[in-house]
């Protein structure tokens, strides 16, 4: 089988299908680039000084690990010069990252999860880079300064790329453009990104889920009642088995959902009530529910679908329920209950 490259399939995206403009193909390949960069500092570990805290806070209030800070600055030096972004956003920033004065500003908005799963970082584990790309929207006239956090604030059904990169056994690029979900798989003696799976399915039923059952005292009753049944196995209501897994990586746990179907949970739960759950939606939901949705699944927060959220700050948090439409159908049912 002749395998084609990231550029190829891009290129091809942008020639036959219409589907995406010359600076969108110049933006993922740039995130792509970065993706490689982060790649190789997580390969040297120890041995490129990266494992450990950074002794710093970011606005979330969470203990940066230095790949955490070297992933953000690595995905803005690259992104920066192109002119293909007005700006760009993260988890580990306070507030917006406008393109520079030097640099012609572009269309797109950038956002990203720099480094996903730093509780695994140290210990070997798979970890990723998540990002989620807007357009531009209402008249700015060019002017750098005008862009603000507000325009970051759309919903994600309004992304116009999103996708994540798995820093695991194999290092893999998952992208979806809104044409359905394609993997890429790094050749590291090329150095190039190559297809390795394309239009992407997650069967719509799974015996597999994927949840912090630590937190299972915490969690509002139709999360309980969701698992209990999927706990009571074959002589439970469902009548049939389930098996679990939980790397504590969201793109490790998403990866094997849009793989071989699961669902994942991580639920409000009452330890901190007042907020609605601990993942971010601008820059964690969003990106993996366009790209599940996209392979067929469905992505939602017990009561709404999470592409049609309205976000309110750039850092909002949300609860995420996504996977195997069937069961996340059915979780989400029970909210309604
Ligand atoms: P991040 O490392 O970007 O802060 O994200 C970690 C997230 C997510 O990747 C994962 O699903 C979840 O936190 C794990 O949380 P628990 O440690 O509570 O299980
Ligand atoms: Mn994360
Ligand atoms: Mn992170």
């Amino acid at each position: 089988m002749k395998r084609i490259s990231l550029t190829q399939y891009l290129v091809e995206q942008q020639r036959e299908h219409g589907r995406i403009p010359a600076e969108l193909r110049l933006l993922i390949e740039i995130v792509a680039r970065a993706c490689k960069t982060i790649a190789i500092a997580v390969n040297k570990g120890a041995l490129g000084d990266v494992l450990g805290s950074a002794e710093t806070e970011n606005v979330q209030g969470e203990v940066q690990k230095k790949l955490d800070i070297i992933s953000n600055e690595v995905l803005i030096e690259a992104n920066e010069w192109g002119g293909h972004l007005a700006a760009m956003a993260s988890e580990e920033m306070d507030t917006i990252h406008v393109v520079p004065h030097r640099y012609p500003q572009g269309e797109y908005l950038l956002l990203f999860d720099p480094l996903d799963g730093s509780s695994n970082i140290d210990v070997n584990v798979s970890i990723g880079t998540i990002f989620s790309v807007l357009r531009k929207v209402g008249h700015h006239h060019g002017r750098v300064d005008e862009i603000t956090e507000e325009d970051f604030l759309q919903p994600g059904r309004a992304q116009a790329a999103a996708g994540y990169c798995v820093y695991g056994p194999q290092t893999t690029l998952v992208l979806t453009v809104g044409e359905g979900v394609a993997v890429f798989t790094l050749n590291r003696e090329t150095g190039s990104w190559m297809l390795t799976a394309d239009q992407v399915q997650i069967p719509a039923d799974t015996q597999e889920f994927a949840v912090n059952m630590s937190n299972l005292r915490h969690w509002a009753p139709p999360v309980r009642r969701y698992i209990d049944e999927c706990l009571a196995g074959k002589d439970g209501p469902r009548g049939k088995d389930f098996n679990m897994r939980w790397v504590a990586s969201m793109v490790a746990d998403v990866h094997r959902i849009l793989t071989r179907g699961g669902v994942f949970l991580y639920p409000w739960d009452q330890r901190e009530p007042h907020k609605p759950g601990k993942l971010r939606l601008m820059y964690e939901a969003n990106p993996m529910a366009f790209l599940v949705e996209q392979a067929g699944g469905s992505a939602t927060n017990g009561s709404q679908r999470i592409l049609d959220i309205v976000p309110g700050t750039l850092h909002e948090r949300v609860s995420v329920m996504l996977g195997s439409k069937n069961e996340v159908q059915r979780v989400t049912g029970y909210h309604a209950d």
